[in-house]
């Protein structure tokens, strides 16, 4: 049954992931009503939708769950929302789902908005893991359990368990890509490396950039990597609301600065995609050098993949965010029937993961995790994205698409 609602889910998504674009204007409002047959869509798979619902409704109890994700502007999110939304609606939940147009103020009302709609269980991305906690208060008090989704919620006693992938893990094989790619251990150097790191309201960014420059320590501190910038500190390298635009505004005058004569950059490590884009840019546009720079990223979208087959990105580290909601769904599944969630849980999972009760300190709880496993894509391996079934060809063999696309 399990394998026929993942494969179900995954059907309904090609459909509904089809009217998913970039930016929306009306980010805040409520993307899915209570799923019934009057739903105004238009794809094929919406009776698959609602019949699966019937199925299901009686585990599900008719509950319903509220999903706060931070933004349409960055591509995962999208991907996450409607993977989520699926899922959970293949299993007999009503879905209520916001996109917050990475606004904090916005993210608060439109979780108040789902606290005064009653819904039963809150899976929240926050924008600002810190800015959460009087709102999930009166979660709490309205007795709405609370699942931090991907990124920590800090400063809270509300959240219950967190679902993520290994963040310092994404760091750390980025950073041993580089280490490979340049063969630190036996080449004696010395390269050059500039840092990009992600938003520091997000809470897994400073776990992306510790990961990569622990990998990485012992040759910068060997001499065998320098940073001309001298921006070796997170903050220093850190990118507001992950955005391409200031990752390449960064990046052009990192290299106006320090790279404008004969200088050469190998390596920019990049925390993800949205930040590998922009500085990619920077790099095509206004680097001088003969040789092409080490990119890295994480995500897995589309942009980023066709630089990678264009080599003007070396790597990404991907997670199957489809996996993810789909481990979100056990756990809520489990909360929602009055259990309490622990490491044996993980038997009950598709995808790999471990069950972390150390790692996930929010500043008021250890927060206990669910953690799946994040792998390394590059132009050798990209057929394991297709493999997924969430990725394909293009018509000319030559760069990869999402299946929901052209559905
Ligand atoms: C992080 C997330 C990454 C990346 C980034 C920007 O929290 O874990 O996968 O997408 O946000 O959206």
């Amino acid at each position: 049954m399990k394998k026929f609602i993942a494969a179900l889910s995954t059907f309904v998504m090609l459909g509904s992931l089809a009217s998913c674009g970039g930016a929306s204007t009306s980010e805040s409002s409520k993307e899915s009503k209570p799923s019934t047959n009057t739903e105004s869509k238009t794809d094929a798979n919406t009776d698959e939708s609602a019949s699966s619902n019937t199925d299901e409704s009686t585990s599900s109890g008719g509950k319903t769950v509220g999903i706060a994700m931070p933004t349409k502007s960055l591509e995962r999110w999208n991907r996450d929302g409607e993977y989520l939304k699926s899922q959970f609606e293949a299993a007999g939940y009503t879905v209520e789902l916001k996109y917050s147009d990475n606004d904090t103020n916005q993210q608060n009302n439109d979780i108040q908005g789902m606290i005064a709609d009653k819904v039963d269980l809150l899976l929240i991305a926050a924008i600002d893991g810190n800015t959460l906690s009087q709102t999930l208060a009166d979660a709490k008090d309205a007795g709405i359990s609370v699942v931090a989704y991907d990124r920590l919620i800090m400063n809270t006693d509300a959240v219950s368990y967190y679902v993520s992938f290994d963040n310092y893990t994404v760091g750390k094989l980025q950073g041993e890509f580089v280490r490979d790619q340049l063969k630190l251990d036996s080449e004696a150097g010395p390269f050059n490396i500039e840092f990009t790191a992600g938003d520091p309201a997000d809470n897994n960014a400073g776990y992306f950039f510790n990961g990569a420059y622990d990998a990485l320590k012992e040759y910068i501190d060997a001499g065998k990597l320098n940073i001309p910038s001298g921006k070796v500190k997170f903050e220093q390298v850190a990118t507001d609301k992950w955005s391409t635009d200031t990752a390449l505004e960064n990046m052009q005058n990192t290299l106006a600065s320090y790279y404008s004569k004969d200088e050469q950059l190998d390596v920019a490590l990049c925390s993800n995609d949205s930040t590998a884009l922009g500085v990619a840019q920077a790099i095509s546009s206004d680097y001088k050098g003969k040789n092409v720079p080490i990119v890295t990223g994480q995500d897995g979208d589309i942009a980023n993949l066709k630089n990678i087959v264009d080599g003007k990105q070396s790597m990404t580290v991907y997670k199957n965010v489809s996996d993810e909601a789909g481990v979100t769904l056990e756990v809520s599944k489990a909360i929602l029937s009055g259990q309490t969630p622990d490491g044996s849980l993980i038997s009950s999972f598709t995808a790999e993961a471990t069950y972390d009760t150390e790692s996930y300190d929010n500043g008021v709880k250890v927060v206990p995790s669910y953690l799946l496993v994040p792998y390394v894509i590059t132009k050798d391996n990209l057929d394991v994205l297709v493999d997924t079934g969430l990725y394909k060809w293009d018509s000319d063999n030559k760069y990869l698409e999402s299946t929901a696309e052209t559905t």
